[in-house]
């Protein structure tokens, strides 16, 4: 049939079709764990319908209230395709009944609720009414029946029963806050997921679409605050212009019970209020802060309070006019308490101007000595805000000893989902063991059973506030973090703010139910790929507690090992021929281990008791020195990491058993990315065997190191329009050196004939996508092309112009390619701006697949 003329119906019918074909198919990540997927199970669907009445009445009446009858609405209608119908009164019939304590009592005069719920706490329980069954949604304030829809609606996505529910949730602790540290031109500070979602060209932006979309992603976790900007405050967020921009923000927030912070330089006084101080002791200080709290709470009467950044890395601080943190908290501080404010004072305090010659300086003291010391000056809506390890996110860690060095002060740990030192939502690396590692910690600060958990939500020392806050980070890339199983970090930090006793497994195989459904292989795989990731990580970056390894100037994403060392910022790792690590023992080192409570700081003090994942932390060593593994520091460095990469090589296979099992869309971005880890970790591991082996001398128990017999490096083969030269890092290219193209044309031509058995192969080709160009890069095999590529990527690079390095070293690999003895392997490449197609080495493996 010809279609000459438009036909209305047939359009409405052509476009249900296909919107249908491409949801089911194409999932881009946006609805993260609320996708509310149809259940397809006839008998779940069959007990649903039973047990769930077809009628909701909402008590309640404000804008909170509304948002979880919407959000019932909505899942139910995604997971049963049935809409609910909206009463006001009980009807004669079954319901569910969503409302406050109060609210619930005047409906059902005979409820009794539980006596022990808290704020923000809720109970789900079915009850008998005049002969009909009521599912009853309450809690102490609305906060809490929206968690307990969302609870309700979670528990249906993973298929649990819901018949005769008689379930009580408190939450673990009173904040549970998320950070944003985006920049009001729209960048974000460590973000790796795009643009802000809040900002741009200095203002809020003005489609709030994504700030609601997110805040109702946090609510469903339980997150009840978020600040929006960067801790390395921009003054004018809090001038008079922009407050009114802050106020739609918190418009838009309001409706999850999501309270607005900000971050807020302290310098403001000066910068933004025309005084020539912002000495905190000052009456004029004293009442601009005043006004300005004033102003906010005119325009935002919920507003939530501040976060501030002070003395540290170049921040303006109360040093300046030698006041204390705690004069500069209390500024602030006081006018907030008026309108039930708090104050988050971040506890990341350090000089970063350090003599690193001083073997008895040590960056890891910071917290503890800036802050101990004031404990008890704090007033009580003052929260210090301490990161989970005494330096800063690295890979391993161990909980900072300031948890256990207030005792009159209230604390939340602030952890970092974003993955600043974990590979940057290119790698996959899933948190939440790690987090619970510090959380669970037993600090013994007053005596045994004081867990770094229970210690930040006030629970030791009785303190009436405090948790746990996570810097976050999305941006405006449709999937919010960037890599599709980056969001089991968000998922997590939010199930670990509500309940830390939950288990890791539990958290992994929930998100993975909730973001691909119930497959049970999908299930199993995913939940493994998560679990076993962040060790992954480790292994192939920075184990025994070294740090990262990383290149901690700026970037901080691919090797670079003596970048930590020679400078101010005190993350050394005191790496030389003789040994590596940091000493922190009190006998011989910094000192830093009587920060800790006994027993705990003699199992770090004492290299008999030390756990080897720790011992560079606490501990410099020969490298030959034997773990309590039995193995050498030396060969344990190079096992881990030949373990590192076969385990990320493992997760492309495992990714790989779920084609056709998981959406296209996400299986081929997942798996783009996992190949693209691959090349990167086998760089890392390179970097850091090849650093280690030069420094110890000390040989490869297995000859794997500085040994890779089908690898043929660029400087080694015929080379045209191209000259050699000398990677920095050395370590960052195999043998220290790589190709780059040189003709007055930008064309070059590297060549080798291939020597080995004939016989199936892959060829992977090690080479750096810079930034500044999109060279290309044509594989020949005895003449034939086989294959051709753009170095197009987008990676982080420290250098502008980026530079060959470690953060932009990848791996293009070409599978299955029969080879001969003799035949020529020639790359021809077109260099590209700034870009001259660098070449690092070919290696040829027996092919794989
Ligand atoms: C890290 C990070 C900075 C950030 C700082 C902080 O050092 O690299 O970008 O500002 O932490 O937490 O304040």
């Amino acid at each position: 049939m010809k279609i000459s003329h438009f036909s209305p119906g047939l359009f409405v019918l052509l476009l249900t079709i296909s919107t249908f074909a491409v949801s089911s198919r194409a999932e881009t990540g946006y609805d993260a764990w609320l996708r509310y997927e149809k259940i397809d199970d006839a008998s779940i669907q069959r007990d649903y319908d039973k047990s769930l009445p077809a009628v909701v009445v909402t008590l309640g009446r404000t804008e909170v209230a509304q948002s979880a009858q919407n959000e019932l609405i909505r899942g139910v209608r995604g997971m049963l395709g049935r809409t609910l119908r909206i009463e006001t009164a009980l009807p004669d019939e079954n319901a569910v009944l969503l409302g406050t304590f109060d609210e619930i009592k005047k409906a059902v005069p005979t409820f009794n609720a539980p006596a022990d719920l808290k704020e923000d706490g809720f109970y789900l329980k079915t009850v008998s009414v005049a002969g009909h069954r009521v599912l009853i949604i309450t809690a102490p304030n609305e906060h809490g029946v929206l968690y307990g829809t969302f609870t309700l609606l979670r528990k249906m996505s993973l298929q649990e029963p819901i018949s005769m529910l008689d379930e009580m949730e408190n939450p673990y602790a009173p904040v549970r806050i998320i950070n944003q540290w985006d920049n009001p031109n729209g960048t974000i500070e460590r973000g790796y997921a795009g643009r802000s979602i809040f900002w741009e060209d200095g203002h809020v932006v003005k489609d709030l679409k994504r700030a609601r979309d997110y805040a109702r992603l946090l609510a469903s976790l339980g997150i009840n605050g978020c600040s929006i900007n960067n801790v390395n405050a921009d003054p004018h967020a809090i001038d008079s212009e922009h407050v009114a921009e802050l106020a739609r923000v918190a418009e838009a927030f309001r409706p999850w019970g999501v309270k607005l912070f900000v971050c807020i330089n302290f310098g403001s006084p000066k910068s933004i209020g025309g005084l020539d101080t912002f000495d905190p002791l000052d009456p004029r200080v004293i009442d601009f802060w005043n006004k300005k709290v004033d102003a906010i709470y005119a325009a935002i009467p919920d507003f939530g309070g501040f976060i501030m950044k002070a003395d540290s890395e170049g921040e303006l601080g109360p040093s300046a006019y030698g006041r204390t943190h705690a004069d500069a908290a209390n500024v602030v501080g006081r006018p907030l308490k008026a309108h039930s404010g708090i104050v988050f004072y971040r506890g990341f305090v350090y000089n970063h101007h350090a003599d690193w010659r001083n073997l008895k300086l040590d960056r890891a003291r910071a917290a503890y000595d800036n802050f101990h010391q004031l404990d008890g000056k704090f007033d009580d809506n003052v929260i210090i805000q301490i990161k989970n390890g005494p330096i800063d996110f690295q890979v391993r860690e161990p909980a900072s000893p300031l948890f256990g060095g207030l005792e009159k002060t209230a604390m939340a740990i602030e952890l970092q989902i974003t993955q600043e030192y974990l590979g940057q939502q290119r790698h996959l690396c899933f948190e939440v063991p790690m987090w619970k590692e510090t959380l669970d910690f037993d600090l013994h600060a007053r005596g045994a059973n004081t867990p770094v958990k229970a210690l930040v939500a006030g629970k030791v020392f009785g303190q009436p506030t405090g948790g746990i806050a996570g810097v976050a980070n999305v941006g405006l890339d449709t999937n919010w973090l960037g890599h599709p199983l980056a969001m089991a970090n968000l998922y997590g930090f939010g199930r670990l703010a509500w309940n830390p006793d939950l288990s890791s497994e539990q958290i992994a195989r929930e998100w993975t139910k909730l973001t691909f459904g119930h497959d049970p292989q999908v299930v199993r795989t995913i939940s493994d790929m998560q679990l076993d990731s962040w060790r992954t990580y480790e292994n192939y970056t920075g184990p025994l507690g070294v740090g990262g390894l990383t290149d901690i100037i700026e970037v901080h994403y691919g090797p670079g090992i003596k970048s930590s060392e020679g400078n101010g910022w005190g993350q050394w790792h005191r790496g030389d021929t003789h040994g590596i690590g940091m000493d922190r023992t009190v006998a011989t080192g910094t000192g830093y281990t009587a920060q800790y409570h006994p027993p705990v700081s003699d199992r770090y003090e004492s290299l008999k008791t030390c756990p080897d994942e720790l011992v560079l932390f606490f501990h410099h060593l020969p490298y030959d020195y034997v773990l309590h593994s039995g193995k050498t520091l030396i060969q344990h460095v190079y096992d881990s990491h030949y373990e590192g990469v076969e385990q990320v090589q493992k997760f492309v296979e495992q990714w790989e058993s779920l084609k056709g099992k998981v959406d296209e869309q996400r299986y081929n971005e997942t798996l783009a990315l996992l190949e693209y880890q691959v090349g990167h970790a086998m760089e890392w591991r390179d970097a850091v065997c090849q650093w280690f082996f030069k420094m110890s001398g000390i040989p490869d128990q297995y000859h794997r190191v500085n040994n890779d017999p089908n690898r043929i490096e660029a400087e080694s083969m015929k080379l045209d329009g191209y000259e050699i030269f000398d990677v920095k890092p050395w370590e960052t290219a195999s043998g220290g050196k790589a190709i780059r193209i040189v003709s007055a044309d930008g064309h070059g031509s590297a060549s080798f004939n291939y020597t080995g058995k004939p016989g199936w192969f892959d060829l992977a080709v090690q080479y750096y996508d810079q930034t500044n160009g999109v060279s290309q890069y044509k594989l020949f095999v005895a003449g034939q092309k086989v294959d051709q590529w753009l170095a197009d990527d987008l990676l982080p690079s420290r250098n502008v112009p980026s530079l060959p390095n470690g953060h932009t070293s990848t791996r293009h690999t070409v599978h299955g390619i029969a080879l001969r003895p003799n035949d020529e392997i020639r790359i021809d490449t077109i260099a590209d701006g700034g870009e001259k197609a660098p070449i690092d080495y070919v290696e040829i493996e027996p092919a794989s697949h």
